[in-house]
């Protein structure tokens, strides 16, 4: 199994006793452990590539976690919520812990189910249903050699149907080598696994209805998972990605927890201004934050491009928080700009999605995204994730500052948490969006507009499409465009308009005057707009129904077409989705 990265793996093999090799960093890491301290061959064996989220990268941290009793070895994809009074609860019983891991809780109940006499599968079975949170748990125990049972809730689990030996394991990518036969697990399913049998049944034992299906990709595209880019597998993973941002940051009793925000409550309520920066996408996931932090704490917020902050003598003081953002967490000019708000004793969030890299390193504090390594050059899960997590920064602020009611954060917690079946179902009417693309292949140049976060979304579209079709592509303020811009439109111009929901204020009135401005000249519409939206349809050449959702929350709908507009136009235009010229993932120079 594999998470969202490669700090530390291990392995675990069952020859009469469990034996483990397991090493902080990269598998060669562990490769090299492998070479001076070699592992039997056996039927039974299981492996783990992890990216920290409970505990650092250590080689104690790293998986298959083995219980105390050293009868059961278990490796876990996710986020085990109430780890912390399971941990306590077994410790009471007397049970050491080794690790700091949240996975160890579920190693050391399933050790106790089998004690007390337990099957395999039955106490995996009850192991699963005290855990909440997120989990995809494999495990083998040293008194059943030739078996290992797995489970999942909310998290990917597939089986490899082979002759003579079977597979469990994240994605088909591990076992596409030698069997095409896969099952796809449901929700709350466990699967109890020899090399000759299979059986899937839920969490109490009963039937379960599971999904064959034969993979269709060979091994050279299986990193991509069957797609043909990186890019188009980040964009639809993004559901997945934003509920891993939000997962666990919010406490059945209400209150929002930010485990690596590690600056004392005193210094947020002193804060009285937030300047945040970043480069390309990031920054402008920062100008989409503005809107909601402001908004959600009345601090002011400014947003600054990272290669231009600490040239312009910026005003900072240690009652400034400057909020960083950074998918790599390597990009040098953010990291000079936090360097230099350090200097003047301003304290440093940073919101990055790589664990450990140097501007996390270097900041005060850090709030992971977790969306998983992205390799696309383009960033597309790293925006929404981006967006998410500064939403949880506002209102973590605004908890702390007592800016809000514990009710209108958790409303707002509420509606965070129902967007990843949003995003998701934007992905499923994506076609659409192809048949856009395939329409204006030959375009020279397209616009896009937007008003409040729907700005943000417009430049964000507009880079895109930039960076991956090598096209003159601007976003505007949908107000500004009638002070200047408006003399671009020419007949036949392809225009994206962000039409924001229709809500009390008039700011979607507005927009929709504006589109018929730009009709008036020629334009052609392309409009982004909420399902049900009667007033705009008339002026949409073409309409691409959104979700409702609040005005807040409509960039993490709306990019999503215009992500994949950008990848289909270049894909058609035979350019390299993945590897735009010119660019690189991580911009190490200033
Ligand atoms: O790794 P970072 O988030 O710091 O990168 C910032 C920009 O270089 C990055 O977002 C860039 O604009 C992307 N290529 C946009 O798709």
């Amino acid at each position: 199994m594999e998470y969202r990265g490669y700090d530390s793996a291990g392995v675990a093999v069952l020859d009469g006793t469990i034996q483990v090799r397991k090493k902080a960093g990269k598998i060669a890491n562990l490769d090299a452990l492998l070479a001076q301290s070699p592992l039997p061959d056996t039927g039974t064996a299981i492996g783990h590539t992890r990216w920290a989220t409970h505990g650092g990268p250590t080689d104690s941290n790293a998986h298959p976690h083995v219980s105390s009793d050293g009868r059961v070895a278990l490796i876990h994809n996710g986020i085990i919520e109430n780890f912390a009074a399971l941990r306590a609860e077994l410790q009471a019983q007397g049970i050491e812990f080794s690790s700091e891991t949240d996975t160890e809780v579920a190693a050391q109940l399933l050790g106790v189910e089998l004690a007390k006499g337990a099957d395999l599968a039955d106490g995996m079975r009850t192991v699963c249903r005290r855990l909440a949170g997120a989990f995809t748990l494999v495990a083998i125990d040293a008194l059943q050699p030739g078996r290992l049972v797995a489970a999942r809730r909310n998290s990917p689990l597939v089986v490899g149907v082979g002759d003579g030996e079977n597979f469990v394991a994240s994605d088909v990518a591990a076992f596409i080598e030698f069997t095409r036969s896969a099952i796809e697990l449901g929700q709350d399913q466990l699967v109890d696994v020899t090399a000759e049998s299979i059986t899937v049944t839920d969490f109490f034992g009963g039937p379960a209805e599971t999904h064959p299906f034969e993979v269709t990709w060979d091994t050279s595209a299986a990193e991509k998972g069957g797609y043909d880019w990186f890019m188009r597998k980040e964009i639809y993973e993004q559901p997945k990605a934003v509920a891993d941002t939000l997962l666990g940051r919010y406490t059945p009793e209400g209150a929002l927890t930010l485990d690596e925000l590690r600056i004392p409550e005193a210094e947020l309520r002193s804060v009285d201004k937030i300047i945040i920066v970043a480069c390309g996408t990031a920054y402008y996931a920062g100008l989409v934050a503005k809107y909601a932090i402001e908004h959600w704490t009345r601090v002011p917020c400014e947003v600054e491009i990272a290669s231009e902050f600490r040239y312009r003598d910026p005003i900072i003081s240690p009652t400034t928080l400057v909020v960083t953002i950074s998918q790599s967490g390597e990009t040098a000019d953010t990291l000079m700009a936090i360097r230099h708000a350090r200097e003047q004793k301003a304290k440093v969030i940073a919101i990055c999605n790589t664990n450990g890299a140097t501007i996390p390193r270097e900041s005060d504090a850090v709030i992971y995204t977790h969306a998983g390594p992205e390799i696309g050059v383009a960033s597309t899960k790293g925006f929404l994730t981006q967006v998410a997590a500064c939403y949880l920064l506002g209102l973590y602020l605004a908890q702390v500052r007592g800016a809000m009611f514990d009710d209108e954060i958790h409303n707002v917690m509420n509606e965070l948490a129902a967007t990843p079946p949003l995003i998701q179902e934007v992905l499923d009417r994506i076609g659409q969006i192809r048949e856009v693309a395939a329409r204006f292949v030959d375009t020279r140049s397209v616009l896009f507009l937007g008003r409040h976060v729907g700005y943000p979304v417009a430049l964000e579209g507009a880079l895109k499409l930039k960076e991956l079709a090598y096209l003159h592509a601007e976003g505007f303020p949908a107000g500004e465009l009638k002070h200047g811009p408006i003399a671009l439109v020419e007949d036949q111009l392809p225009i994206f308009v962000v039409v924001p929901p229709q809500g009390r204020d008039q700011l979607h009135d507005k927009v929709v005057s504006n589109i018929q401005e730009v009709r008036a000249r020629g334009a052609l519409t392309i409009v982004l707009a909420e399902e049900g939206d009667v007033e705009v349809e008339p002026y949409a050449d073409i309409l691409f129904s959104l979700p409702k959702v609040s005005t807040l929350l409509q960039p993490l709908v709306a990019t999503v077409p215009l992500q994949m507009f950008a990848c289909e136009l270049a894909t058609l235009k035979g350019f390299d989705v993945d590897q735009p010229r010119n660019l690189a993932k991580s911009v190490t120079v200033e």
